[in-house]
C-alpha cells in the first residue's frame, strides 16, 4: 500500500484594502522611507479597516484557499488558526468563529500560538491530527492583527508590522512523492523576555499590562537569522535534499537583513528566497502562507518543487516545514 502523506491542495491570501506608506507614517512619527527601507526593507504595510478584525481577514483568506482546493467547508475535519492576535482575548477562539461562518459542522477547531512561527506549527499539527484521524481535509490559516497590538508611537516597532491573512487546505493523498515531507519545530524560552506582548492575567488588576508588544531588536535578528539557517540545513542533512532542488526558501517576513543574512550561511542561491516584505511587512504568523499564496497567484508553484519554510517568532519559537508541492 502507498504511504499516506498530506499535500497542500490550496492556498489563498487576504490583505486589508489599506496601504500605508513609509512616507504616511513619517507625516506623525519621528522616521523616514530612507531609515526603515534600508533597515527592513519595508516600503508599505496593510492595515485594517476600523470595522475589520482578524476572524474577518482569516475568512477571506479561507475562501480563496478552499476555491483554489475545490474542497467544500462542510467536508473540512480541522480548522487551525494560528494566531496571536484573537478577536477575543480569551474565547472563543478564531477557528471557532471561522467555522460558523464558512459552515463547517464537522471541523474541531482550535487557535494555535506559536507567534510568527504559528503557521509552520500549526501545519505540523494539522498533519499530525489528520494522518491518524477521520482523514477529511484540514484547513489551517495563519491571521494576524498585528496593527491592534503595536504602539504606533513607538518607532522601533510600529514600522515593522502589517496586518493580514493567509491559509492552506491540507488534504491526505497517496500519490507519490507529493506533501509534506517533514517539519521541524523548536522553541528557546529561555528568550521569551525578548519579545513579549502584555494584556494577560500574570499581572492581576489593579495594574494590568496594556496589550502592546515590546522587542529587543538587536538579539532577535541575531537569534533569527540562525535559527532560519538551522531549519533549512536541518532539511538538506535528514531528507537529504540537494541544495539545487530547493526551489523556494519560504521565510518569515520580518527583515530583509535578516533574509540575506541567513541566506549567507546556506548553500542555496538568493533567488530562491521568496521576499514580500517590501509591500507587506512582518504579518506575523500569516507571513508564509501569504507568502506561499502570492507564488500560488503568480503561477510559480508547479507540482513537484520543494519548498522550504523556515521561520522564527515570539517565545522564542522557530521551525519549518519541507514540502513537496
Ligand atoms: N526610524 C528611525 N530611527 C529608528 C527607527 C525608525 N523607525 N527605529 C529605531 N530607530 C533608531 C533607534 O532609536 C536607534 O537610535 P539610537 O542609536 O539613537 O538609539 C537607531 O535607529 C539604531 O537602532 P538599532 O537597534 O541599532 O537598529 P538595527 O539596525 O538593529 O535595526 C531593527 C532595528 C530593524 C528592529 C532590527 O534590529 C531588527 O529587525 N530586529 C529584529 C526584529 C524582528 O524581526 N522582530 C521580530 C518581530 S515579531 C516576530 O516576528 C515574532
Amino acid at each position: 500500500m502507498s504511504e499516506q502523506r498530506v499535500k497542500i491542495s490550496g492556498v489563498g491570501g487576504y490583505l486589508p484594502a489599506r496601504r500605508v506608506s513609509n512616507d504616511e507614517l513619517a507625516q506623525t512619527l519621528d522616521t523616514s522611507d530612507e531609515w526603515i527601507v534600508s533597515h527592513t526593507g519595508i516600503r508599505a504595510r496593510h492595515i485594517m479597516a476600523a470595522d475589520e478584525s482578524g476572524t474577518d481577514m482569516a475568512e477571506q483568506a479561507a475562501r480563496a484557499a478552499l476555491a483554489r482546493a475545490g474542497v467544500s467547508p462542510a467536508d473540512l475535519g480541522l480548522i487551525v488558526v494560528a494566531t496571536t492576535t484573537a478577536d477575543y482575548g480569551g474565547f472563543p477562539s478564531n477557528a471557532c468563529l471561522l467555522q460558523a461562518r464558512l459552515g463547517a459542522p464537522a471541523a474541531a477547531a482550535f487557535d494555535l500560538g506559536a507567534a510568527c512561527t504559528g503557521f509552520v506549527y500549526a501545519l505540523e499539527v494539522a498533519r499530525g491530527l489528520m494522518l491518524c484521524g477521520s482523514g477529511r481535509p484540514a484547513l489551517v490559516v495563519g491571521a494576524e492583527a498585528m496593527s491592534r497590538l503595536v504602539d504606533w508611537t513607538d518607532r522601533n516597532t510600529c514600522v515593522l508590522f502589517g496586518d493580514g491573512a493567509g491559509a492552506a487546505v491540507l488534504e491526505v493523498t497517496t500519490e507519490p512523492d507529493r506533501g509534506i515531507l517533514g517539519s521541524y519545530l523548536r522553541a528557546d524560552g529561555t528568550g521569551s523576555g525578548f519579545l513579549w506582548a502584555g494584556g494577560g492575567l500574570r499581572v492581576p488588576p489593579p495594574n494590568p499590562e496594556p496589550r502592546q508588544a515590546h522587542m529587543q531588536g538587536r538579539p532577535v535578528f541575531n537569534f533569527a537569522v540562525k535559527a532560519m539557517a538551522e531549519v533549512v540545513l536541518h532539511f538538506l542533512e535528514t531528507l537529504q535534499i540537494a541544495p539545487e532542488e530547493v526551489r523556494y526558501v519560504v521565510p518569515h517576513q520580518a527583515n530583509i537583513r535578516i533574509l540575506q543574512a541567513a541566506q549567507k550561511r546556506l548553500p542555496i542561491a538568493p533567488d530562491r528566497f521568496v521576499v514580500t516584505i517590501d509591500e507587506v511587512a512582518n504579518t506575523s504568523a500569516a507571513s508564509i502562507p501569504l507568502a506561499l499564496a502570492e507564488l500560488d497567484r503568480q503561477g510559480r508553484l508547479a507540482p513537484g518543487d520543494v519548498v522550504l519554510t523556515t521561520g522564527f517568532g515570539a517565545g522564542l519559537t522557530y521551525g519549518g516545514n519541507a514540502i513537496r508541492w
